[in-house]
């Protein structure tokens, strides 16, 4: 394991974009990358399109983070990394090999890769050529537990370039059920020499200290166990150091919700923001005093105002608690 384990936001796609990194990066993570993005969607787009600017926002004040990417034609595949790269917005670039969705699999992308392993060799060599930025792979354990590959493959993309991998210890058929399987991922970071970041199921101090015990990894990738929950790297961290984790006060967590709230309220407007935030709002006071009762009333909140005047609320009803 290196020194300083990798503490890293896990992309997830509605999510990560850059207040959330930010809000993260703050709090300790070290590692972030974007949601994934079509590479023919990008090179198809026309220049305008204002889903694309949103997706690749990258802001000053976050550390640079991967673009992620998926498609399975090495040609859409190159293109679109070798414009990513030459906007300099990024730290390196990402290659998504294990997206369970139907609608990503059913077009051959995403984890239906893992079903055609010269295809990936073919695209992490072509990608690996058309940019000198940090080239990752992301991936799951196989299609099913009868079609496992995570070893294979990680040989394969650590022999055409790539210089770190993450692997989610699922398979395709498992989507997002049953339990990570750590002991599949140490067997893949024993098989490879560059850094592997164990993902699934990462999402206390605990289980981070775990989970980098059981595999051996360089660092672990946190997707569910982060949302509403940046705290998460600060615990970690604190107990990487041999410390107690910090958890966050019930006023940090209202004021880490108003803070995002308000990134979002300038970066995308009350149309956009408003709607957006809701998730994250109601991740933020999940398993909290009263937050069934105020998650009714955030869904039909129609400006941030009163979304957070409900979370100043919830703050009074936490303390009345105590
Ligand atoms: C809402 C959501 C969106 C996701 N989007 C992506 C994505 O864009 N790219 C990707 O590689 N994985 C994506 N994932 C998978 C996560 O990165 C991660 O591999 C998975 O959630 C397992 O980690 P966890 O147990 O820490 O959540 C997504 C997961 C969730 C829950």
């Amino acid at each position: 394991m290196t020194k300083t384990p990798i503490l890293s936001l896990a992309p997830m796609a509605g999510v990560t974009d850059w207040p959330m990194r930010l809000l993260c990066a703050e709090m300790g993570c070290n590692y972030t990358t974007t949601e994934m993005v079509s590479a023919q969607g990008l090179l198809q787009a026309p220049d305008t399109l204002r889903v694309y600017k949103y997706l690749l926002a990258v802001h000053p004040d976050e550390p640079r983070p991967r673009v992620q990417i998926f498609g399975h034609r090495v040609d859409y595949m190159t293109r679109a990394a070798a414009r990513l790269a030459d906007t300099g917005l990024f730290s390196g670039l990402d290659i998504n090999m294990g997206c369970p969705a139907q609608k990503i699999v059913s077009s051959g992308s995403g984890s239906a890769l893992l079903r055609d392993l010269p295809l990936c060799a073919e695209i992490i060599s072509a990608v690996r050529k058309v940019s000198s930025l940090p080239l990752s792979v992301k991936m799951r354990l196989g299609w099913d537990d009868v079609h496992l590959c995570a070893v294979e493959l990680a040989r394969i993309a650590q022999d055409c370039g790539a210089d770190l991998l993450t692997v989610h210890g699922r398979t395709r058929a498992q989507q997002y059920s049953g339990k990570a399987d750590w002991d599949a991922i140490r067997q893949v970071k024993e098989a490879v020499s560059i850094p592997v970041l164990c993902n699934g199921d990462v999402n206390s101090a605990a289980s981070a200290l775990k989970a980098l015990e059981i595999t051996g990894c360089d660092g672990v990738a946190i997707g569910r166990g982060a949302l509403g929950n940046p705290f998460l790297f600060r615990e970690i961290a604190d107990a990487l150091r041999g410390e107690t984790p910090r958890p966050p006060t019930d006023d940090e967590i209202v004021s880490t919700a108003i803070r995002h709230g308000q990134m979002m309220l300038e970066w995308k407007g009350e149309r956009s923001a408003v709607p957006e935030m809701r998730k994250h709002l109601c991740w933020y006071i999940h398993g909290r005093r009263g937050a069934a009762r105020l998650r009714t009333r955030i869904t039909s909140a129609d400006t941030m105002r009163e979304v957070f005047d409900l979370l100043r609320e919830f703050a009074a009803l936490q303390k009345a608690d105590e």
